[in-house]
């Protein structure tokens, strides 16, 4: 506890850890605050990096000592349902958006500028792909994964358990538990 003092002074000097505890104390009762007004249900000690932004009120669903950096995005649709697990950690600007289901497991880590969006625009021809309807398909994340920054996952993944994707990877098809997956398209490079 001393030592984590020690850095967090030797980081940022006397005056600055204080400014930063205010802040970071104004941040989480702001977001707190905003997340039960949009009556969001939340678990306890979740720990917000900065302000985020969350829309569809009980259809989003977060678990105890969730992380959030600053900027991230989550929007669950008037039929869309959101969880995010126990411990996990939602990097900064990372989009989480269900217009059906998306599931993050308990124990992951997403890293910032993640996109995870469970639906295409409709692409038919003859009308414009901006009035067709989407096509759905649910993500599911399960536990322990890790998502290395700037990927998008895209509708009708599932990741599995322990699974690893790297670096700006776009992730088309299920991957399964305890790989390593890289690449656009994501593809298991090897096992953990
Ligand atoms: C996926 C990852 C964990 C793999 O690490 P590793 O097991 O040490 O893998 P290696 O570095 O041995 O790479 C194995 C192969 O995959 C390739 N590779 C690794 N990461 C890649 C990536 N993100 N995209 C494309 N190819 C990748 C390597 O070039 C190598 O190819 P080669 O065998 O042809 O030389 C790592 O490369 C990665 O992307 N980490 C994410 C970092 C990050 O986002 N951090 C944010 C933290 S919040």
């Amino acid at each position: 506890m001393f030592k984590k003092f020690k850095s967090l002074v030797w980081q940022h000097g006397f005056i600055g850890l204080l400014l930063l505890s205010i802040y970071q104390f104004w941040w989480k009762i702001f977001n707190y605050f905003i997340l039960f007004l949009k009556g969001v249900d939340f678990g306890k000690n979740i720990k917000f990096e900065g302000l985020i932004n969350i829309s569809g009120g009980k259809r989003v669903h977060i678990g105890n000592n969730a992380h959030f950096g600053a900027g991230v995005i989550i929007s669950a649709g008037p039929d869309g349902e959101i969880f995010i697990g126990d411990d996990t950690y939602i990097g900064t600007h990372t989009i989480i958006i269900a217009n059906k289901y998306v599931k993050i497991g308990n124990n992951c880590l997403i890293s910032p500028f993640n996109y995870m969006i469970d639906s295409n625009h409709g692409i038919a021809l003859g009308k414009l792909i901006r009035l067709q309807d989407y096509d759905v398909d649910p993500i599911v994340i399960e536990s322990d994964v890790w998502i290395g920054v700037g990927c998008a996952v895209l509708k009708g993944v599932k990741i599995g358990e322990g699974a690893v994707i790297g670096a700006r990877a776009v992730v088309t098809k299920d991957i399964p538990p305890y790989t390593i997956a890289v690449g656009v398209p994501a593809k298991v490079i090897k096992k953990r």
